[in-house]
């Protein structure tokens, strides 16, 4: 029996993967590798010592996601693949339609047809839209206000509307907040294509001396510095919430959504300074405008978590920092290895 992890290749996938293969799971992941890297998989295997069967598709691929629920007996399926760039979705939002919705369709068909009806599914804080209600709770009204966060609502959606066509799905939704930090090893992280769009690659970037300074957009907010406050979450604490998550639904029926968060915010200077103080290095940075669609304050009430699925977040902004910077500073290429290096030369 194996557990099926779409997208097992980028930030958050290969860091579930690690802790499902320490936990023990057998696994199989797919991943098209638009927006991640082999070389995270090999990193997998060398930090746990598991091998385990990789499939270089997309979820589109009908044929070859039916060979792998043929050839694989899969007990259920993490669901991570999908494209996250909130600005890009704005201005290409049928390849975020496509890639995000119509491959989770295709999955899920798959899965019906392999009588496969356990999943956790990665949806986003995003769901939540503008609201300025804080702490958000899973009640807190849903809005998304861009085409990325909106194909995380619609699958929400479509899962909803399939446990209510058969009540023997299992479905949880993990809405996270913002996963930053990298694996303790430094061999695993997050490792954007070009000029990163978060906050903690741009700063690392910085940091290292690869960007000139980084651009803190608004200091106009109703925050204590006047700076966008968000509920940080390590990279690692968001994986061990799809292990819990898992856990839950193997063993029941039914849709529940999940806060994965700290519940705790930090503003963009509060994390600027605490970089700077764990790492010893300078953050050079410069007060910009507001970025469009950006809201003040967002953090998370994690407390359902805390009680349905006994998860709770136990890293801290010092040690995302840390291991962050360790990330960078280890992989100033991220996943890019030395013949690929070469042979950009
Ligand atoms: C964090 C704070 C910015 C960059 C996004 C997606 C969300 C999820 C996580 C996918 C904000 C400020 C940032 C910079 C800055 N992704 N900032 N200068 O926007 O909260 O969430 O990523 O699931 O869906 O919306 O994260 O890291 O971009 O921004 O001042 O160069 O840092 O204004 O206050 P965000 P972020």
């Amino acid at each position: 029996m194996a557990i099926l992890v779409t997208g097992g290749a980028g930030y958050i996938g290969s860091h579930t993967c690690v802790e499902l293969l320490n936990a023990g799971y057998d696994i199989v992941v797919v991943d098209n590798l638009s927006n991640s890297s082999a070389e995270s998989l090999l990193r997998v295997t060398e930090l746990t010592g598991k091998e385990f069967e990789f499939y270089p598709i997309s979820l589109n691929n009908r044929p070859d996601m039916e060979g792998i629920f043929r050839n694989h007996k899969i007990e259920a399926v993490i669901h991570l693949a999908g494209l996250k760039a909130v600005g890009e979705s704005v201005s290409v939002p049928l390849r975020y339609y496509h890639n995000n919705i119509s491959g989770s369709i295709v999955l899920f068909e798959i899965m019906q047809e392999f009588a496969v009806k356990k999943i956790v599914f990665s949806s986003s804080a995003t769901v939540y839209g503008t609201t300025e209600q804080v702490p958000i709770t899973e009640n807190t009204p849903l809005g998304a206000t861009n085409a990325y966060g909106r194909t995380k609502l619609m699958i929400e959606e479509i899962m909803r509307d399939l446990h209510v066509s058969d009540p023997t799905w299992s479905i949880a939704l993990l809405r996270y907040f913002n996963p930053i930090g990298a694996h303790e090893s430094g061999r695993l992280g997050e490792d954007p294509n070009g000029i990163p769009n978060n906050l903690m690659p741009y700063i690392t970037q910085v940091a290292v001396g690869g960007l000139k300074e980084l651009q803190v957009y608004g200091n106009d907010y109703a925050t204590t510095d006047g700076t966008g406050v968000r509920d940080y979450i390590h990279v690692v604490d968001l994986a061990q919430g799809h292990l819990k998550a898992l856990e839950k639904v193997m063993e029941t029926t039914g849709v529940e959504a999940y806060n994965l968060g700290t519940g705790q915010g930090y503003s963009v200077l509060e994390m600027v300074r605490t970089f700077e103080r764990v790492t010893g290095r300078s953050v050079p940075y410069k007060i910009t405008s507001r970025r469009a669609g950006d809201i003040g304050v967002c953090y998370s009430d994690p407390t359902k978590a805390e009680r349905e699925l006994g998860w709770i977040a136990l890293k801290g902004i010092d040690e995302m920092c840390l291991d962050s910077w360790r990330w960078q500073t280890g992989n100033p290429r991220g996943y890019l290895v030395e013949n690929e290096m070469l042979a950009n030369i």
